[in-house]
């Protein structure tokens, strides 16, 4: 039984953008195993935008808490092999995911509630798809695209959809989602590279790279009669293109505003925020740990596609718990294509 295991902690609350020293790795002992509780090793740990509001001093009100400075990373999905045992109903072997990641293992009980219930211990079918992929499309991000478009958006018949950071984790899902119910779809990414791989790759009707001129023009080009539903990844600029250019009775599923949250100021808010009342739109916020009631549904849904190959996966996998600062830092400058991972066995 190993006696120690690595960490990654934060050093320092950062100011701005997030750097790598903002980080440390510590060794820590593990501690003896209680009864109720189990010893997992760790293999993936998922990567995502929204780590940056726990980074803060303050955490946006009615989100996660902050994370504590010299503290592990508590309330991270992760996956992992259960490698000791004093819990009933988990065995040495046992696949699951939990909430204690980036740490290279975690003592875990239970029958702590982490993450609405996605990051509560639980055990994973692994005949149904690798244990990595319940922290994308089986996981928050699958749970996070459902939700957004099925219950925040109320995708109808015929609308025609934008996603933006559509080549990222829950955009490449949200996208395809939209594409397989015979939608209309329009993605936005930061590169030509992503957006060779949503034309070619995901089949999306029309895509653009935000980089490439004003967002609003760009959109108008491919949207010239207008859009129905805004799946917002990005906040900003980005939202406010998408206000200007929904056609009556749109909405907007606000999944995250990525553009924001690295920025020192407070963002103001969209300039044209009054077409919302001309046109009857619906501006909807909504987390995907509050929809956990969808994980089935969206197993059922997903899991065969991927393995049929009509739905396309990609991960960008940094390797060993160490690049895990790397990985936070690459992902949120868009260096990452679909889900993004740390992986540290
Ligand atoms: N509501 C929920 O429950 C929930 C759950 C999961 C995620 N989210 C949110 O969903 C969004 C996507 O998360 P994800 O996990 O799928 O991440 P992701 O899209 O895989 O990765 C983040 C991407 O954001 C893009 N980006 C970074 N800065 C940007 C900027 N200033 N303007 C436009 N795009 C920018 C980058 O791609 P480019 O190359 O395209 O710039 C980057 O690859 C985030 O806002 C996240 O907070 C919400």
């Amino acid at each position: 039984m190993p006696q120690t295991s690595r960490q990654i902690e934060l050093a320092s609350y950062p100011v701005g953008e997030i750097h790598p020293t903002d980080f440390e790795v510590n060794e820590v002992i593990i501690p003896e195993l209680q009864v109720g509780e189990v010893l997992v090793r760790n293999a993936f740990t998922s990567v995502d935008p929204a780590l940056c509001l726990r980074f803060r001093a303050t955490a946006p009100k009615g989100y996660f808490r902050s994370f504590d400075l010299h503290a592990p990373l508590d309330g991270v999905a992760t996956v992992g092999e259960v490698v000791a045992s004093r819990a009933e109903d988990f065995r040495e072997g046992d696949v699951v995911s939990h909430a204690y990641g980036f740490r290279e293992y975690s003592v875990v009980n239970p029958s702590t509630i982490w993450l609405g219930g996605l990051g509560t211990l639980r055990r994973l079918d692994v005949s149904v798809s690798p244990a990595k992929l319940y922290l994308g499309p089986l996981g928050g991000s699958g749970i996070s695209a459902y939700a957004g478009l099925f219950k925040a958006a109320e995708l109808r018949e015929g609308d025609v959809v934008w996603v933006s950071s559509a080549a990222g984790s829950v955009g490449s899902i949200a996208s395809q989602l939209a594409k397989l119910r015979g939608h209309v779809v329009i993605g936005s990414a930061g590169s030509e590279a992503k957006i060779a791989y949503l034309l070619d790759e995901l089949n999306l009707d029309a895509a653009f790279n935000y980089h490439s001129g004003p967002v609003a023009e760009l959109l108008a080009d491919v949207a010239p009669d207008g859009i129905d539903v805004y799946f917002d990844n990005v906040g900003g600029d980005h939202l406010e293109a998408a206000i200007a250019a929904l056609r009556p009775w749109g909405r907007v599923a606000l999944c995250g505003a990525i553009s924001e949250y690295q920025s020192e100021v407070a963002v103001a808010g969209p300039s044209n925020l009054f077409l919302a009342t001309s046109n009857e739109l619906s501006l909807r916020g909504f987390r995907g740990s509050n929809h956990f009631d969808l994980r089935d549904e969206v197993i059922r849904e997903i899991a065969p596609l991927i393995a049929s190959g009509q739905f396309h996966y990609r991960e960008t996998v940094f390797e060993g718990l160490e690049a895990t600062p790397q990985a936070i830092v690459h992902m949120l400058r868009g260096d990452n294509l679909g889900k993004t991972l740390v992986h540290t066995a």
